[in-house]
């Protein structure tokens, strides 16, 4: 049975469509003042900065004209109104896993990758074999981005995560728009995104890649208190607890309490089972084996607003890749549909 809020049946208010109906896209220009290559043609590395110092480009006053919160509201609406998606867990967790797999690509050594170009949309990233199924999240926002055509494709597929993690009732995440549709020479090879087999240095490694210390890494994987593995996808198979189109500290809890045991799975892959029916990953068990990553997951186990408070600030900054946004960019707070009303 599904523990999302019942379908009210409102459709959302489209008033912001009226205004922004003369609004030309700024992808074009804003690529021409984006020094991507920064001089090296053949790594396309990109400056974040670029935006900032772009002379004779309104970006503030375009950006006034366009209401994020409206997006969020379409969004939120379409996860509401769709809620039989993956038997009726619904499209939040799939759409936490687009934002976090479109940002996690990122390589803080030269700043390629991540969420800033939106290059999940060309087939060679969408066919990298760790984004099975995310082709649901990114069919789930076509009709978004129709509706709203000026959104560069980065700042959707991270408001998607930003949105879902909300309605699902976890922490506010603060949010910032600016990131720029890059063309497909700067999409990053496969093969930046975690394999589940691994264990704690792997992890460790790979996180800091990101920029990740293992406080933000430990709350970072509590998202898999959402959603499930799906054979189909990754071999895996199976939710990690008991409620998983709700966000909440779960996943911590159900990993120091249930007793765990290897299996072989019908796919011929190693998974932790439970008696409930719940999975852990490899890399999920890694952090209790860990002593330094299970202080932390008692710590996320014990109190769930520490939880929520430190993944609101890890998830903004996964989304965040050292984009150095325009100033006048603040973050965004959006309420959710039930603080509206709506
Ligand atoms: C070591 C790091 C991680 C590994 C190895 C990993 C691996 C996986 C795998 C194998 C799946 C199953 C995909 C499928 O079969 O459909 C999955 C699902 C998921 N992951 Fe992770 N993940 C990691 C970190 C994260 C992080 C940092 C987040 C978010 C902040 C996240 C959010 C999710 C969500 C929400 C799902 C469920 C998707 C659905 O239900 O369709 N994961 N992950």
């Amino acid at each position: 049975m599904s523990t999302f809020r019942a379908t009210i049946g409102r459709t959302v208010n489209r008033k912001s469509l009226a205004i922004l109906a003369g609004l030309t896209s700024v992808a074009g220009s804003a690529v021409a003042y984006q020094n991507y290559n920064n001089g090296n043609k053949k790594n396309n590395l990109k400056p974040w900065g670029g935006l900032a110092a772009a002379p004779g480009v309104h970006v503030a006053e375009k950006e006034a004209k366009r209401d994020y919160q409206e997006v969020y509201n379409a969004i939120a609406t379409k996860i509401r109104d769709e809620d039989e998606y993956d038997n009726y867990i619904g499209y939040g967790p799939v759409l936490v896993r687009l934002a976090w797999h479109s940002s996690g690509t990122f390589d803080r050594n030269d700043n390629s990758g991540g969420s800033f170009g939106g290059t999940y949309r060309f087939k060679k990233e969408m066919n990298d074999p760790s984004n099975k199924g995310l082709q649901n999240a990114f069919d789930f926002l076509r009709p978004i981005h129709e509706q709203f055509p000026w959104i560069s494709s980065g700042d959707l597929y991270t408001l998607g995560g930003v949105t879902a993690v909300q309605e699902m009732m976890g922490p506010k995440i603060p949010w910032r728009s600016g990131r720029v549709d890059q063309p497909e020479n700067t999409v990053p090879d496969n093969g930046r995104l975690p394999d589940a087999s691994q264990g704690a240095s792997y992890v460790r490694n790979l996180f800091d890649r990101l920029g990740f210390g293992d406080r933000e890494t430990v709350a970072l994987i509590g998202a898999h208190a959402l959603g499930k593995t799906h054979y189909e996808n990754s071999g895996y198979e199976g939710p990690w607890g008991p409620s998983p189109n709700v966000f909440t500290n779960d996943f911590f809890v159900n990993l120091l309490n249930a007793h765990w045991t290897l299996n072989t799975n019908k796919k011929g892959v190693k998974q932790w089972d439970n008696d409930q029916g719940h999975m852990m990953l490899p890399t999920d068990m890694a952090l209790v084996k860990d002593p330094k990553y299970r202080k932390l997951v008692e710590e996320y186990a014990k109190d769930q607003d520490v939880f929520f408070r430190d993944f609101s600030k890890a998830f903004a900054k996964l989304l965040e890749n050292n984009i150095k946004f325009p100033d006048q960019n603040k973050p965004h707070y959006f309420k959710t549909l039930d603080e509206q009303d709506l």
